[in-house]
């Protein structure tokens, strides 16, 4: 597969014309990358409006995803979440647009739902193991859009979550489709999906759109990102790029933009074999963790989530127990563990995993105390509303009763516990507490 964007800046850094053109570094090295980062000079395509060497990439990435377009993002899935939501409110200009959303969304999603005015109903879990999963079946969807009062513009859904656990997309996706409604998935963890051998991408479930941040499971440098959109659903295309531009830089990165193109190449010659020997690879370092009696949960193929307190660890215990044998994990809490692999892990890094559980003794289980149930709340104000109020921190202890401004969550996992307009109730309190969140936005009285 030909990777225009790279031969164009390759080709440019080669020729070491006098660069009397942004950026300030001049292609000279401080960090050693400069000479490839180059802004929208003559040649090099503009993102938003493409029809040269970014056009062209763009197009072999939407072959390689098999979609009627896959746009790229110079600022991860974030912006394509944006972009997404906005193509949809687009389809409804100068009426209020209703978006059904399973509960456990990015904070990504309410930063979009303020800056578009989206009013939103929640599908709340059955059970919570945690605030990043959300148990949601095609039936729990179908009930919600029977009961609302409401029409629904769009269902938005995260699949695979930060735990790993996936949803139905096809089941869903069926249903969505029964209601004439479109499906958005928040697929920022499963871009790899694409390639897997029975594929199970959010497009090729029955998606209407996704996005999925390419760094997060791809070799490309961080915020790479796609926005896909299905075949079926190629009447989203026209707002796309007005969509992405009104959220986006008008100063993408080329470095991204080269990560993206490149990997377009790999994706096609060497990824389907590597991602199956990896897949293969990551279930035998499961089994090997669950073979020294620590627990597993089943989750998508490229993450490890180990559930701590069952072998009597903190998730965080683990975490630093790994960093002493030279291993970062992605995530750790009281509860979960969570490591993710890629082809680009070698077979000492798996070993080396592998060795370090295996010195560890496993302990009594830590009783896990039972989490409250993350229960429909009372909306004093829209969104929107409460982003744009005045507003103060308040300690999370004196918060029940008052309205939330902005939930205020660490990064990751990012979820929300209580979102934005809603009144915080005692159980939001035990839940904030419990995931060490002390401080929370509120509306200011008066
Ligand atoms: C579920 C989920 N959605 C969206 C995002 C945002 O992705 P990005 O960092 O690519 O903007 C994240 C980031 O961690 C995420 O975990």
């Amino acid at each position: 597969m030909n990777t225009p964007i790279v031969d164009f800046v390759k080709k440019y850094a080669d020729a070491e014309l006098v660069r009397m053109h942004m950026p300030g570094h001049k292609g000279k090295s401080f960090l050693g990358y400069e000479g490839f980062d180059i802004t929208e000079i003559e040649g090099a395509d503009v993102l938003y409006s493409p029809n040269g060497i970014i056009e062209q990439s763009e197009n072999n990435a939407s072959k390689l995803f098999n979609t009627a377009h896959t746009y790229y993002s110079t600022q991860g899935s974030s912006l394509c979440i944006n972009a997404m939501l906005a193509i949809i409110a687009m389809n409804k200009p100068l009426q209020k647009t209703h978006i059904l959303a399973a509960r456990n969304v990015h904070r990504a999603f309410v930063h979009a739902a303020a800056l578009l005015d989206l009013d939103v109903s929640w599908v709340y879990p059955h059970n919570v193991s945690h605030i990043c999963s959300a148990d949601i079946t095609a039936d729990d969807i179908e009930k919600a859009i029977a009961e609302s009062d409401k029409a629904i513009d769009a269902v938005y859904i995260t699949s695979p979550d930060y735990l790993g656990q996936t949803l139905d997309i096809r089941n869903i996706s069926d249903i969505c489709r029964k209601h004439g409604i479109p499906l958005l998935v928040d697929n920022a963890h499963g871009a790899y999906l694409a390639f897997s051998k029975s594929n199970e991408h959010p497009i090729n479930l029955g998606a209407d759109m996704c996005c999925d941040s390419a760094h997060k499971t791809l070799p490309v440098l961080t915020s790479g990102a796609y926005l896909h959109i299905s075949k079926k659903s190629a009447h989203y295309c026209k707002n796309a790029r007005r969509a992405l531009s009104l959220f986006a830089s008008t100063s993408p990165s080329y470095l991204i933009l080269q990560s993206l193109d490149l990997c377009n190449d790999y994706l096609e010659k060497h990824f389907r074999a590597q991602l199956a020997e990896c897949i293969a690879k990551t279930d035998r370092l499961k089994e090997q963790i669950n073979s020294c009696n620590f627990y597993v949960l089943d989750s998508e193929r490229l993450k490890i989530v180990v559930d701590a307190k069952k072998s009597g660890y903190t998730g965080t215990q683990f975490g630093n127990l790994l960093r002493h044998s030279g291993i970062e994990c992605e995530f750790c809490d009281d509860d979960f563990l969570v490591l993710m692999t890629s082809p680009q892990n070698n077979d000492n890094d798996y070993i080396k995993v592998y060795n370090a559980f295996s010195q560890l003794k496993p302990k009594a289980a830590i009783e896990n105390n039972i989490l409250p149930h993350n229960l429909p709340h009372k909306c004093a104000l829209s969104i929107r509303q409460a982003v744009f109020s005045k507003h103060e921190t308040a300690d999370v202890e004196n918060a029940c009763g008052e309205i939330c401004a902005l939930p205020l969550v660490s990064c990751p996992p990012a979820v929300p516990i209580v979102i934005s307009g809603e009144v915080i109730t005692h159980n939001d309190i035990v839940l904030l507490k419990k995931y060490r969140i002390d401080k929370i936005e509120i509306v200011s009285k008066g």
